[in-house]
């Protein structure tokens, strides 16, 4: 799908993002594992958690409802089914790594895969530690890539530091720890997000940190069926966010947003670079902090430096926090972010070579970016290398670009924000987008 993109003047109005997608993820498989039915309300509808509903409907939970509100009929922690079939993971990294700590702990066999992109990306880093707890996976490259195969087995706790900051192999590591007996300690390298944590400590597992970096569940445990409410998804609107502090004018008021710490890299980074942003009607939905987000635009941004202790709290933000530096005074630099490498696409190189062709000043450093802001950028023909954040980050761009932009792949954003462009219509007065 092509999308083109008109320059714009001002970003005005108000929203909701869709609800935020790592939550998403654990709401459904956290549901599947209780014993009783639990509503979910505002779940994101997006491809990537279709992929996890699928896989969950594979494994034989039953999902009804529709519109704003779900049910899931959960099974406990030892009633899920093997499948019939193989589980496909579409897109998901987050789906392939949760579930295979999941599958670990079954007594049963399945096996995982993923599309093109994910069959790509590294494996080893959840493979490696579930094997330490007794976990019998096989795949490529000695279970470093997907297709893998898990064959269920009884789990021992594990003691282990994390070697990569990363939140999907903590959560895989901690849902693993569900079904060992005894103490799982894991040790975080930096502080990633910490939703997993917060889920499971609201569903009644004894699960405690110490210090900044230390987790410690203890088993046995059980999953209380709570109602979930999903708040927004920071992630989805940290694109509005940026445009808005970008547009020479307008205001834009984003509601019930998540502002758990472990994510608002964004919001501080923003007001760093001299943005305005103000958060009102702070509340809190399953021990998650959400907020209201007031942006408004016509402030001259100045450039910033990004280190590496800062980069879990905005991993899905750098390719539009890149586009944020192209409109700021003086130098961004980004370091510490070779993770972006290992996403949905390189996503250091193929933001690098997009914005270059609306001629930007962007280079790559082997973990990051430097960029020069202050280019006049022009429309071009833009390529989203099927990869969400990238396709959204382009379209924020063209939207201060001199003249039209056209983007290819544009169909990618169904991954996390389906109603990207209508809603980006609808803030800018675009009536062909919305
Ligand atoms: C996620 C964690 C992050 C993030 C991804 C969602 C999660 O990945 O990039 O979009 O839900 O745990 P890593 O923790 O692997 O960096």
């Amino acid at each position: 799908m092509e999308i083109v993109i008109q320059p714009t003047e001002k970003i005005e109005g108000q929203a909701r993002p869709p609800g935020d997608k790592s939550i998403s993820h654990r709401a459904l498989i956290f549901s599947s594992l209780a014993k009783s039915t639990v509503e979910i309300e505002g779940l994101l509808k997006s491809d990537d958690i279709l992929s996890t509903l699928r896989c969950l409907q594979g494994l034989g939970v039953t999902v009804e409802g529709e519109g704003e509100l779900l049910k899931v009929r959960g099974k406990g922690l030892d009633g899920l089914d093997e499948p019939d079939n193989i589980l496909n993971t579409g897109n998901s990294g987050t789906t392939a790594r949760l579930l295979a700590g999941l599958l670990s702990g079954q007594q049963f066999h399945t096996v995982l895969t993923g599309d093109n992109s994910l069959r790509k990306r590294p494996m080893g880093r959840i493979i490696e530690p579930l094997r330490k707890m007794g976990a019998l996976i096989d795949g490529r490259q000695n279970g470093s890539l997907l297709p893998l195969a898990i064959r269920g087995s009884e789990l021992l706790p594990l003691n282990y530091t994390l070697p990569v900051a990363s939140a999907q192999v903590k959560s895989a590591l901690l849902i693993a720890a569900l079904f060992a007996r005894g103490t799982t300690q894991i040790v975080d390298c930096y502080q990633t997000r910490d939703h997993t944590e917060r889920a499971l400590r609201h569903l009644g597992v004894d699960i405690k940190n110490y210090g900044k970096y230390t987790i410690c569940l203890r088993n046995p445990a059980g999953l209380r069926g709570e109602r979930w409410q999903i708040p927004g998804d920071i992630s989805a609107a940290a694109f509005f966010m940026v445009a808005a502090a970008i547009a020479p004018q307008g205001e834009l008021y984003l509601r019930e947003v998540g502002i758990n710490p472990t994510r608002t890299g964004i919001i501080d980074l923003l007001k760093e670079m001299g943005a305005h942003i103000s958060i009102h009607n702070v509340k809190g939905y399953n021990g998650e902090p959400i907020a209201d987000l007031l942006i408004k635009g016509g402030r001259a941004l100045r450039g910033i430096h990004i280190n590496k202790e800062t980069i879990p709290r905005i991993v899905d933000e750098v390719p539009i926090l890149a586009v944020a530096g192209l409109f700021a005074r003086g130098e961004t630099v980004i370091r510490g972010a070779g993770e972006l490498r290992l996403k949905e696409s390189d996503r250091l190189k193929s933001i690098t070579l997009e914005l270059k062709k609306m001629g930007a000043k962007i280079a790559e450093f082997p973990d990051g970016l430097i960029i020069q802001g202050g280019a006049k950028l022009s429309g071009a023909s833009l390529l989203s290398h099927g990869d969400h954040r990238i396709a959204m980050s382009l379209a924020i761009a063209a939207l201060f670009a001199q003249n039209e932009s056209v983007i290819k792949g544009a169909e990618t954003v169904r991954i996390s924000f389906p109603g990207f462009f209508n809603l980006l219509g609808k803030l800018t007065g675009q009536s062909s987008l919305s």
